[in-house]
């Protein structure tokens, strides 16, 4: 990829920077039909660079207009690719309730990397699926048995429904996917989009099923303001077990969070800045590290088949802010989207 004025010549010969923008919606983005593989690569692009210093990103701050739910400003200086800018990442839970629509909603400036100037505004929904997505899948290549048979997944919306496809074409060996939501209707949904992926049999369950089958439990539900254990310690196996949250980790009790033989987050310095907000309100466990820092090499992952691994990817302005360059770079390739004036 482009870096440095280079990069920016080669935006300048297609948009006038500080004159017009790229506008982009949620349907230009989807029109892109970016690869999984392309946007895991990214993805991993970015929590390396996070987790290696070559990239800048302060922890999220944050706002909370009603209760249980959040506006994130999310900020990144991607280093390695001469690409920086912000989304603002919305997450009501009761938005499919009252309005009909989905719980997280995001958009995301993208900015000149040399004048500051914007140069796109897009709706980030795809960007957070997806990456979210990929987070959950990489994690799932450096941390759990890659021998795996059975699958749990907490939560069957949007993040359910890319999670189960992402991770049963990656693993086509997998046998059961077990699948818990409070709406039924939640569960059939993601079955009928997702059993075209894979040959798994899929088990709807409630939470000790879930817990006591699944060699790997990835969750996605949603996150209150302070955790809400449903899954009781004793229902879990734990040994080989691997626990994978991209909706924190409100669903296990304290005594199993640090019973794992390593804990792994996406970003330390969010997790510490977690604690003040009161999301661990019986203290941290000992970090084992970053998963960035595990997918470069830098820690280890998974190095026997018995350890017991939680891994709590909170998720990162980096990942957002690598997939909003390949799909602005693409769109400008390709003409899609809307030039508007600043
Ligand atoms: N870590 C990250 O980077 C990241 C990114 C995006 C979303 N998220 C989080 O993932 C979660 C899901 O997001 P989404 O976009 O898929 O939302 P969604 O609304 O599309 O799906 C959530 C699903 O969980 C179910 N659910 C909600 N509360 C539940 C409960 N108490 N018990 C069982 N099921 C429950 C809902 O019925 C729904 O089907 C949210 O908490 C969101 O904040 C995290």
């Amino acid at each position: 990829m482009l870096q440095g004025m280079e990069y920016r010549e080669w935006i300048n010969s297609k948009l006038e920077i500080n004159k017009e923008l790229l506008y982009l919606t949620r349907q230009d983005v989807l029109d892109l039909n970016l690869t999984d593989d392309e946007i895991t690569e990214m993805t991993k692009e970015g929590m390396v660079a996070y987790s290696t210093d070559n990239a800048e990103m302060p922890a999220k701050i944050g706002i909370h207009p009603l209760k249980d739910t959040l506006m994130h400003a999310m900020p990144a200086n991607m280093k390695t690719l001469s690409s920086a800018g912000i989304k603002w990442g919305c997450c009501f839970p009761d938005n499919m309730p009252r309005f009909g629509y989905t719980q997280t909603t995001c958009t995301l400036i993208l900015n000149d990397y040399q004048s500051g100037a914007a140069i796109s505004f897009m709706d980030a929904d795809y960007i957070t699926r997806v990456r979210t997505a990929a987070v959950a899948l990489l994690s799932c290549k450096v941390f759990a048995r890659q021998d795996f048979k059975t699958m749990g997944m907490i939560g069957c919306g949007v993040q359910g429904k890319q999670q189960v496809s992402m991770v049963a074409r990656a693993y086509p060996q997998i046998e059961k996917i077990y699948i818990y939501d409070r709406f039924e209707a939640a569960q059939d949904a993601l079955i009928e989009e997702c059993q075209k992926y894979t040959k798994a049999e899929f088990i709807k369950c409630g939470w000790e099923e879930l817990a006591r089958n699944s060699e790997v439990i990835f969750s996605a539900a949603y996150i209150p303001s302070v955790p809400n254990p449903q899954i009781k310690d004793e229902w879990l196996p734990k040994k080989g077990q691997t626990i994978i949250a991209s909706d924190c980790h409100t669903h296990y009790e304290d005594v199993s969070i640090k019973a794992a033989d390593k804990y792994y987050c996406d970003s330390i310095e969010e997790h510490e800045l977690f604690v003040t907000y009161g999301m661990y309100p019986w203290g941290l466990p000992p970090i084992t590290g970053e998963t960035g820092a595990a997918l470069a090499g830098v820690v280890p992952g998974r190095e026997n088949d018995d350890e017991f691994i939680f891994v709590n990817n909170v998720g990162m302005a980096v990942e957002d802010i690598v997939v909003a360059r390949k799909i602005f770079d693409t769109a400008l390739e390709r003409g899609i989207g809307t030039k508007m004036p600043l």
